[in-house]
């Protein structure tokens, strides 16, 4: 028999891949959510946490940037991965640092193009659509210091139609992402 497996999560917005993510593992006994941590107690996030009777570790900036306290949870959780899931904060090279290989992020475009800092949400495909890029997609990596640079762990293409509205871009991504975040997890986790 495979052993358990502990996952723990870092959201900021409304939440819909932790949601989505968790759905995927309910009847898997071989998972465990440990833990969501939220940076923002008025996302949307906690209150899917609160019906999905997820545990949920709410913290602010300065909690964040200490990191002591945060260290010491996480290392309490045991994680066998630390999933950023519309994570907004960059995370510590210090966090990084002690669990190497360990955190993953899911990026709603096809990197190295349309990354980095100020890149996140909508924003994201308003400068892929500004662009006139013909598709884009999603990129999961691995989490090292820089934004949005570590190894790529998969890529998945969508098609930008015409008439494409960010709104209809960013419904296209969400659709890939639900698809293949818990996809990528459960291999990362079971080979
Ligand atoms: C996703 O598009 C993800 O790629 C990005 O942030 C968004 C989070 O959406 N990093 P949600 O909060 O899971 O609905």
């Amino acid at each position: 028999m495979q052993s358990q497996k502990n996952i723990v999560l870092f959201a900021s917005g409304s939440g819909s891949n932790v949601e989505n993510i968790a759905s995927f593992f309910r009847e898997d006994s071989r998972v465990r959510i440990k833990g969501v941590l939220c940076n923002n107690p008025g996302a949307g996030v906690v209150d899917r946490c609160k019906r999905l009777k997820l545990p949920l570790f709410c913290f602010n900036r300065p909690a964040f940037q200490e990191l002591d306290g945060l260290l010491h949870l996480l290392r309490g959780l045991e994680p066998d991965l630390i999933i950023l899931a519309g994570f907004l904060w960059k995370i510590p090279e210090d966090m990084v640092r002690a669990f190497p290989q360990k955190i993953i992020n899911i990026h709603p475009a096809l990197l190295p193009g349309f990354g980095g800092k100020g890149m996140y949400g909508m924003h994201v495909h308003e400068a892929v659509l500004k662009h006139g890029e013909k598709e884009s997609g999603i990129t999961v990596h691995f989490v090292n210091e820089a934004y949005d640079q570590g190894a790529i762990i998969l890529q998945e293409k969508v098609v930008i139609t015409e008439g494409e509205t960010p709104e209809s871009l960013a419904g296209k991504i969400h659709k890939l992402e639900y698809k293949h975040y818990p996809e990528v997890i459960s291999n990362l986790l079971f080979g």
